[in-house]
């Protein structure tokens, strides 16, 4: 039987917990405090999230630079390209409803998020995480705060919920809750060129034209008839969702869109994408936490359609 695996859970995939932002350019609060003035005017992500394409941004910048006059990301995530580029004008899109609400939050009132975020790192304990991941908050600000409270604080940046929506990760081992890097007013001042989605990626992808950079990078499921599948979120990318990605992103580029899709490497992606576009192999070295034997390097694609 065919089975669709989610990329990210095999055995030399991303891993679950990759940390988009790395724990060595993490920063304490209590260190290096002269980088807080170094960093006033940049604006980089601030959610760890699965997939996240930091090393994508670091490695293979010249990929995600061409002419453009509207940035589109329908798989936003942690936004690691979207911060790296600062376009004048973007349409962002995530299926979590929780994470464009949270940027949503801090494009509207990032003072307030930022003030809710800074009593978390006072209060923070096991004790504490276990009572704010239960709680049913009322306001948009207070759940941004607890959003990345928790994202901070909960076994490496891992976001999952069970059956009921609930976020249902356990503590990790990191403490600092409030970062030297955080700028949520440049943040929010980048927002403010952005409209926010939450919903699948067809509604931002469909409003691809000419002139537009679509940045495409979706759950890496492949077709696999590998026995391992593992439920890790409430809604899983299916192949059938693979199929209508790649037929959105055709669309896309008969429009006259400049498009990226980042993808697993693998055969089935490859036969899905042939003539579509440039298919790019590309190498980098796997952070997956734990099991060392699965380090190493690996390959990822892309498609340029430009
Ligand atoms: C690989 S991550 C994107 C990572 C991002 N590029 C970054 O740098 O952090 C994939 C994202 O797709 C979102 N997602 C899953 N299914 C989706 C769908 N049908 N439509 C839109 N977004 C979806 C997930 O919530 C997740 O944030």
């Amino acid at each position: 039987m065919t089975e669709v695996l989610p990329y990210d859970l095999m055995e030399n995939g991303d891993g679950i917990g990759l940390t988009t932002l790395p724990h060595s350019q993490r920063i304490s609060v209590s260190e290096n405090r002269d980088l807080k003035e170094k960093t006033a005017n940049s604006v980089i992500p601030f959610l760890k999230w699965a997939g996240g394409k930091r090393w994508l941004v670091d490695k293979h910048s010249s990929l995600i630079s061409p002419d453009h006059t509207r940035f589109i990301e329908p798989f936003l995530g942690s936004g690691a390209v979207f911060f790296k580029l600062q376009p004048e004008s973007a349409i962002l899109c995530d299926k979590n409803e929780s994470l464009i609400e949270t940027y949503d939050a801090i494009k509207n009132s990032w003072q307030k998020v930022e003030s809710l975020l800074k009593s978390h790192h006072r209060k923070h304990s096991k004790e504490y995480y276990y009572a704010v991941r239960v709680k049913k908050l009322k306001s948009a600000e207070s759940r941004a705060a607890q959003f990345i409270y928790l994202n901070r604080t909960c076994w490496n940046g891992l976001y999952r919920v069970n059956l009921n929506g609930q976020f249902n990760v356990p503590i990790g081992t990191k403490t600092n809750v409030v970062l030297d890097t955080d700028n949520f007013e440049n943040v929010a001042k980048l927002l403010q060129k952005c409209e926010l989605i939450p919903g699948d990626f067809e509604i931002a992808l469909n409003r691809a034209t000419a002139g537009d950079f679509v940045f495409v990078d979706p759950p890496y499921t492949v077709k696999h008839n590998h026995n391992g599948f593992v439920k890790y979120n409430e809604h899983i990318f299916s192949w059938e969702d693979q199929i209508r990605l790649r037929d959105a992103v055709s669309a896309a580029v008969a429009r006259g869109a400049k498009v990226l899709v980042t993808n697993a490497y693998h055969d089935s992606i490859r036969e899905i994408y042939d003539g579509v576009g440039e298919l790019i192999e590309l190498s980098r070295s796997s952070v997956i936490a734990g099991k060392s034997e699965a380090r190493g390097r690996y390959e990822e694609m892309v498609i340029k359609c430009y």
